[in-house]
């Protein structure tokens, strides 16, 4: 039998929500580690005779705050090159849509990536994936996107896999292919999407494809083209999630619940009926205060609207060269409470078990019995203090599956 690892001397937000907060929070807490699961959590005055024998090996946690390992559940951060020279021109007065229109955005690092090989791709992301297990993620999603082609779209899926790999971290893929039209495609919208359904079997059978995601918008793909892609994830039994609501109000978030979607992301322009088809489907709402920020939106998110519905509530960098070049979880945390103005409880959530299940991950987002033992300890004195920091980094230790790793 595997001996019970035992953590003791430390507060525990389990992030199961329960009559006191939703940081499910235990203070003078003790947290069993069997393998790679958590086998009990609970007060330390309440630890089972069973784990205070001489087989179980203890592990003092010094006054530490014990949390779930972060989920970042929307990111695309395997690209080529970076974008400062947009940032440039917006800040000159032109709008995203603009350089995006003018042959910039999407499709400046659809070129960039198509030039990298896979070693170079991999070292550029690699910087990226490593500041976010520095503030404590475990869990990563990784989109495609900026490849546009089979042969691009595949080479960015497998650094993604590999990463995870090399890296303390569960990495989770998503296929992006309906992210942009690319260049070879100008003007021919429904021949790529054409293109983009022919990519899919090939890329599940390789196994690169946890889920399929697509920007539905103005300057993306409309509710009948991002139908197409979905329709293809359902034969290939993918679950799908969508860019929906970011600039305008498409109708996206109605048609991906249709779908059972896991997440729809971005949603300022969300409306009642989008915000009630995604409450009927269980789809959760990621939020991404880093775009907001950096494209100085001035439209909030509907939270009201989402709280009212009792919509799960998420929180994610969308690491990406063009909208969010943010490798900070923590600081998505604080800006998630001052710009979109969620408790410190709904942001912690957002990061941890509601992100989970943007992921369709059961086990993981809690530190409850049977859930897997990613954990990380803080220097924090109250789990609120992780929201309320700008550009701290308070932490301590990080478990992944149980086992203390370097990151
Ligand atoms: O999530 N909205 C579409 N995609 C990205 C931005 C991509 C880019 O500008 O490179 C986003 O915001
Ligand atoms: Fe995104």
């Amino acid at each position: 039998m595997k001996p019970h690892h035992i953590w003791s001397h430390c507060d525990i937000a389990t992030c199961l929500p329960d009559a006191s907060s939703g940081y499910g929070l235990i203070r003078d807490g003790a947290l069993v580690i069997q393998g790679d699961k958590v086998a009990w959590v609970g007060p330390r005055s309440q630890l089972p005779e069973i784990y205070q024998g001489p087989a179980s090996v203890h592990h003092d946690a010094q006054g530490t705050l014990m949390t779930p390992g972060l989920i970042d559940c929307h990111t695309h951060l395997v690209y080529g090159g970076q974008r400062a020279n947009e940032f440039e021109l917006r800040l000159k007065g032109a709008s995203y849509e603009e350089v995006a229109r003018a042959g910039g955005g999407i499709v400046a690092t659809v070129r960039a990536t198509r030039e990298a090989d896979e070693a170079s791709l991999a070292a550029q992301s690699a910087r990226r994936l490593s500041a976010l297990l520095k503030e404590g993620v475990t869990t990563v999603e990784i989109k495609s996107g900026y490849g546009l082609a089979f042969e691009h779209e595949a080479k960015c899926l497998r650094v993604a896999r590999a990463l995870g790999e090399q890296y303390p971290v569960t990495v989770r893929t998503t296929f992006l292919g309906a992210h942009a039209v690319p260049p070879e495609f100008a003007g021919r919208s429904d021949d790529y999407i054409d293109a983009v359904v022919a990519m899919m079997p090939a890329l599940v059978q390789q196994g690169l494809v946890d889920a399929v995601d697509a920007f539905c918008d103005g300057i993306g793909f409309s509710p009948a083209q991002t139908e197409r892609v979905f329709a293809q994830a359902k034969r290939l039994g993918l679950p799908v999630k969508l860019h929906a609501e970011q600039l305008s109000d498409s109708d996206g978030a109605a048609l991906a619940a249709r779908y059972q979607a896991l997440s729809c992301d971005h949603l300022e322009w969300l409306s009642e009926r989008g915000s009630q088809a995604m409450a009927a489907a269980g789809t959760v709402a990621v939020l991404l205060p880093g775009a907001f920020y950096f494209l100085r939106e001035t439209r909030l998110p509907p939270v009201a609207l989402l709280r009212a519905h009792q919509v799960p509530m998420a929180i994610s960098t969308d690491c990406n060269p063009g909208s969010s070049p943010c490798t900070s979880l923590l600081l998505m945390l604080n800006m998630a409470c001052t710009l979109f103005r969620l408790t410190p409880e709904e942001a912690l959530q957002g990061v941890t078990r509601n992100a989970a299940r943007a992921l369709g991950l059961a086990d993981r987002g809690t530190l409850v019995a049977g859930q897997r033992a990613d954990v990380v300890l803080w220097d924090v004195q109250s789990p609120a203090e992780l929201c309320y920091a700008i550009g701290a980094n308070p932490r301590r230790q990080t478990l992944v599956g149980g086992v203390a790793v370097q990151v």
